[in-house]
């Protein structure tokens, strides 16, 4: 077998796949690799179904974006995974700057994760990033308007709007034992005690060379632990440029070390890699001086995290 989504199958989880953006689907010569569905067998729209691409005006829906990548992702057989519905960024200024009612707000809730979770059913990070690094809740528009209920809210829209669709929360920083991963615990424990839809807890797992933390694969089983799936949602692992051999290697043990801890965790359930190539990487733009963060080089080349990859998988 060849291909990480083959060799991902071959080991018993449902998936290795890929984020990409429509931007990038003018480079043929990419979409020619994004399309083989032996490397690739999911698909996660970088942008175009977040909130300000879908409901740009309230009860405004456009999915056209959406649904190129939706579209490519079932002509190919790939699986899809719609990101997001509720996050305190990439929202219209409707919603970012809106003075709502509770009751007010709980409708737009409703109305935007129904509407998106109908329009694409497949699994969904339906709340994105609720969390500060402390594990405190973060101060935006739906907490400070409706508390912790905008979880709830959401969640059951979703789960409403598509009785399959697969349901996520999903953040960054909760991949080590600590105060964040905590609060994601404590948040699963009590939608669970509330009767509220929770299946999935996505680990987003941005990560710096040589900085994967240790408690990982004992953090993934903690979340399985209560019942819940889990899948590796956005994986890229940045360094300080340039890169080097040497930092090359270590990126080649970390990636091993990244797929290694879902492979051992049976409710792991897939790896989705935040772009394939450092080409289309979010890391320079948001982290000057970083990058290389990808398993294929700006030309397509596979590195050697590739093998790092392949290593854990096979
Ligand atoms: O759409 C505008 C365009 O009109 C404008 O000309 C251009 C000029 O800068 O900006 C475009 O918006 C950019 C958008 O991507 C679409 O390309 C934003 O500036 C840019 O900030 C935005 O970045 C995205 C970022 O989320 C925003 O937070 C990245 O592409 C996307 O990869 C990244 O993805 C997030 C996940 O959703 C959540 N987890 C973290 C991850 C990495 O930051």
């Amino acid at each position: 077998a060849s291909g990480l989504h083959t060799l991902a199958k071959a080991a018993g989880k449902l998936y290795f796949g890929t984020a990409t953006d429509n931007p990038e689907l003018t480079d043929t010569a990419y979409v020619a690799k994004l399309d083989d569905n032996k490397e690739f067998g999911q698909i996660t729209p970088g942008n175009s179904m977040k909130w300000d691409a879908t409901e740009p005006e309230r009860g405004t829906f456009t999915f056209s974006a959406g649904d190129v990548i939706a579209n490519l992702a079932k002509t190919n057989g790939q699986l899809l995974r719609g990101h997001n519905c509720v996050w305190y960024n990439q929202l219209p200024s409707w919603v970012a700057n809106g003075q709502f009612t509770a009751a007010d707000l709980t409708d737009v809730i409703q109305t935007h994760c129904g509407t998106l979770v109908g329009h694409y059913k497949d699994s969904w990070d339906v709340i994105n990033e609720p969390f500060n690094d402390d594990g405190t809740w973060r101060s935006d528009v739906f907490y400070n308007t409706l508390g912790t209920q905008f979880v709830p809210i959401a969640l059951q829209a979703a789960r409403a709007a598509d009785p399959n669709a697969k349901l996520y929360i999903n953040d960054y920083n909760i991949e080590q034992q600590g105060a964040k991963a905590t609060a994601m615990l404590n948040l699963v424990k009590q939608l669970q005690a509330d009767g509220v839809p929770i299946d999935g807890v996505g680990f987003q797992c941005h990560f710096i060379v040589g900085e994967v933390p240790g408690t990982f694969q004992e953090t993934l089983e903690q979340f399985t632990a209560l019942g819940v799936e889990v899948a590796i949602t956005e994986l890229d692992i940045r360094m300080t440029l340039p890169s080097t051999d040497a930092l090359l290697a270590q990126q080649e043990k970390d990636y091993q070390t990244v797929v290694q801890a879902c492979m051992n965790v049976d409710g792991c359930v897939g790896i989705t890699i935040w772009d394939w190539t450092d080409k289309y990487s979010w890391v320079p733009s948001t982290f000057p001086g970083q990058g290389a963060a990808c398993p294929w080089d700006e030309n397509f080349n596979k590195k050697p995290a590739y093998s790092g990859i392949v290593a854990a998988l096979a």
